[in-house]
């Protein structure tokens, strides 16, 4: 059976390495290899030693147990090293549903998050974050409302993208409880985890609050490192873990080798990473807040809690047309609303990179000829 289309990957496949300001982008600023065996204590000799066979289906037990380490009720058992973050969504809705079983999202989401549960089980509800005076807000009682002893998956992702919004732990503890209440599963990705911003507490991870849950991770967002395509699932449940291993072997079957070999070197330098990226972000959000504060006609600004991404609303009729547009004839990349399958009028912007207040500065100048244009027009009538 045909899967919809995977709409962001789609438009970054298209634009991501042919427009040359990224202003969108959900990763943070990357490292090389030798920057991180540096940081990591160790030597190019010490990877080019490596051996390249096949590596436990699992992962390997020392990462795994440098992973369980990052929780406070994980054993290295429960942890399943990926052959990539994406992997963990498809594997999870496979083992976990049967055509029929009721699944709720809260979107709009990263694609795969909503589009692989209906397309396995064919019966999704949406609860929609939705946008209040200068933030996101959650409806808990649409959740309660959706969710019922039928429903056998919540589907959450938190911190969020492409919102940028982060739950406060009252909230959190809420839709534990809606879901034990209904011995639902939660599926919570956590892949921007660790970049709460200006101060915010970090929340405790759902794998050591909520049994019944898998929890997705990786290295992609939070440590720059998306082009080692580490990523892990935490599953406390056997059975489902045995189920997932068995899908597993469907599809990577294990991690590449020198993936986890560089994922452990990047878990022991955690921290500094995870330090660097975050005021890299802050220091972004604040470009653009002042951006944002200098047109106000055109955008309206919800800054987020946490997180690399922000969804921002456009006043223009598509922000998809315009986000075309605005690649083609500016170089300046934009990620519009409808690939999120969120209507036509945001745009998600992402403030993890390095190059972010160059391309913010390329944008502006662009906006401000379009201005100086449509006054002369308005002119010359
Ligand atoms: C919420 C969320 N989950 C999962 C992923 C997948 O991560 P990766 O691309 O590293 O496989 C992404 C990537 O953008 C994401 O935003």
């Amino acid at each position: 059976m045909k899967i919809d289309p995977f709409d962001i990957e789609h438009y970054f496949a298209r634009y991501e390495f042919t427009t040359p300001f990224l202003l969108c982008a959900s990763d943070c600023e990357t490292i090389s290899v030798n920057e991180l065996l540096t940081m990591a204590g160790r030597t190019e000799a010490d990877l080019g030693a490596l051996k390249l066979g096949y590596t436990e289906s699992q992962g390997d037990p020392v990462l795994r147990s440098a992973v369980a380490g990052t929780y406070s009720a994980v054993a290295l058992d429960h942890v399943v090293i990926l052959g990539s973050p994406e992997e963990g969504i498809y594997l999870a809705m496979r083992a976990l549903l049967e055509p029929g079983d009721h699944v709720v999202v809260l979107t709009p989401a990263y694609d795969s998050l909503l589009n692989l549960a209906r397309h396995v089980s064919g019966n999704v509800s949406r609860w929609e974050i939705r946008p209040a005076e200068g933030r996101w807000e959650l409806d808990l009682d649409q959740l309660i409302s959706l969710v019922s002893s039928r429903t056998k998956l919540i589907v959450v992702n938190f911190p969020h993208n492409p919102t940028g919004f982060l739950p406060d732990l009252d909230q959190f503890r809420s839709i534990i409880e809606i879901a034990r209440q209904h011995k639902a599963w939660i599926f919570c990705d956590e892949m921007y985890r660790g970049l709460e911003l200006n101060g915010l507490e970090t929340l405790p991870s759902m794998a050591d609050l909520y049994e019944r849950c898998l929890v997705l991770a990786g290295l992609s967002k939070v440590y720059g490192l998306p082009g080692l395509r580490a990523g892990w699932l935490v599953i406390r449940d056997e059975v489902l873990r045995a189920e997932v291993m068995n899908w597993k072997f469907y599809t990577s079957i294990c991690p590449p080798a020198p993936t986890e070999y560089l994922a452990l070197a990047a878990l022991q330098t955690r921290e500094q990473l995870i330090e660097r990226n975050r005021g890299l972000i802050e220091q972004n959000i604040g470009d653009a807040g002042a951006f944002f504060g200098r047109w106000p006609d055109l955008f309206t600004w919800r800054p987020p809690q946490a997180s690399s991404v922000a969804l921002v609303g456009l006043h223009r009729p598509s922000a998809t047309d315009y986000c075309h547009h605005l690649a083609e004839e500016a170089g300046v990349l934009l990620l519009p609303s409808s690939c999120l399958g969120y209507g036509d009028g945001h745009v998600r912007m992402g403030f993890g990179r390095e190059s972010f207040g160059k391309g913010l500065a390329r944008y502006e100048t662009y906006l401000q000829s379009e201005e100086n244009q449509r006054r002369e027009s308005l002119s010359l009538t």
